[in-house]
């Protein structure tokens, strides 16, 4: 019911603003805005770049409810050095061009103080310059490609990265479901997907392993019949299938409709209870890793979830986790900087250490990136359980 409530107001918000502020060239098409609107004097403006509707509206929305949870929850204890937080969200579409106009207009508009987003790794590669070039801090919560943080020294993020997460499942693959020889089927149009494909195959091959084939598909499409028939013939035991959850699903029952019998094995992007909608029962006995397991979790997390539950009826995802993290990370930063003068604001930002979030301990890098656990999942009658936790 408030879930409803949440997003047809998202949606209503953001009708108002494109059918009022389209004069401008750029502006047409624009993201749309939610709790938009000047900020009064004082407050502090978080602004959000999501894909709030699209392909991958999962991970927008998720995001976007615990960021909003998190501001509420500091907003009641009296907001961050006595100013309250405004999270002012943009929608990308899952689009690249909107991503950037995003970014551009929740700073030169909106005069965001800091910029949370986005989840894709290929979105937050086109707002991530625009910050940067601005010089207004942006943490992402969960692009875990490593190209995301050497665009600048004001881009941050509060997940590990994909060199870890495959090695990981390479591990995994290898020495607990001891296979010698996987396949890999990636999206050719998604920055994560190459960068995690190509992280498991180093780790893999160097464990000794063998990658069969590889085949693979551009995000969007359905039919993905070819590649899994010659992966069906190709011997592998295992299909490493690092992608987002809308493909993923429909790769999982073309799989079991064409009698391929072998595990499919991916990452984060498959954290989306649409997974389990379009894949079905064709997915059980796969795996994948994620950033957090509401079933194996810290007390913090355990209150988190409870938090988010009783606002919005639903279980988050990881990516939930990460958003709300995000924006602690940022209001921590803040209280440390004392304001939200950008350069001291990034300043604050990389030295944050030792930093109790829902998703595990944070410590910036000198890369901008904290070094953090991954938890790998068994998807088990339609559900991902908790398998195992890998600390760095
Ligand atoms: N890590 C993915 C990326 O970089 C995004 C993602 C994170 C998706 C967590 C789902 C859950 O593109």
């Amino acid at each position: 019911m408030q879930r409803r409530h949440l997003l047809s107001l998202a949606v209503t918000v953001s009708l108002a603003v494109s059918g009022s502020a389209c004069k401008k060239k750029d502006d047409a098409g624009g993201a749309g805005a939610a709790g938009s609107g000047k900020a009064e004097a004082g407050e502090i403006v978080i602004g959000h770049y999501a894909s709030m509707t699209g392909n991958t509206a999962h991970f927008g929305q998720d995001t976007d409810k615990a960021a909003r949870l998190a501001a509420d929850q500091l907003n009641a204890a009296g907001g961050v050095l006595g100013r309250k937080l405004k999270v002012v969200t943009f929608d990308t579409r899952g689009d690249g061009a909107e991503a950037a106009n995003a970014v551009t207009r929740l700073i030169d508009v909106e005069k965001a103080n800091a910029i949370l987003g986005e989840v894709a790794s290929s979105l937050s590669l086109q707002g991530g310059p625009i910050a940067q070039r601005r010089k207004i801090p942006m943490v992402s919560p969960s692009s875990t490609n490593p190209k995301v943080t050497q665009v600048g020294d004001y881009v941050f993020r509060v997940c590990y990265i994909d060199p870890f997460q495959g090695k990981v499942m390479a591990t995994f693959a290898r020495q607990t479901l001891k296979f010698d020889k996987v396949a890999i089927l990636k999206d050719v149009k998604n920055d994560y997907s190459i960068g995690l494909a190509d992280a498991f195959q180093k780790a893999f091959v160097a464990a000794g392993g063998t990658i069969a084939i590889e085949q693979s598909y551009s995000a969007g499409d359905t039919d993905f019949s070819a590649q899994l028939t010659a992966i069906k013939s190709s011997g592998a035991q295992g299909i490493w299938v690092p992608g987002y959850y809308a493909e993923v699903g429909a790769i999982a029952r073309t799989a079991a409709r064409l009698g391929v019998k072998v595990p499919l094995m991916g990452g984060d992007g498959w954290d989306a209870p649409e997974l389990f909608t379009i894949g079905g029962e064709a997915l059980n006995g796969s795996y994948f890793s994620n950033h957090f397991a509401p079933d194996q979790a810290s007390p913090l997390a355990q209150k988190f979830v409870a938090d988010f539950k009783a606002k919005y009826g639903q279980e988050p995802t990881g990516l939930g986790a990460l958003g709300y993290d995000g924006v602690m990370v940022i209001a921590d930063a803040i209280k440390r900087a004392g304001g939200t003068a950008p350069a001291g604001l990034r300043d604050a930002l990389a030295a944050t250490k030792d930093y109790e979030a829902v998703t595990g301990k944070i410590t910036m890098d000198k890369d901008r990136n904290p070094e953090k656990s991954v938890v790998v999942l068994k998807i088990d009658g339609g559900k991902a359980k908790y398998e195992s936790l890998v600390s760095p």
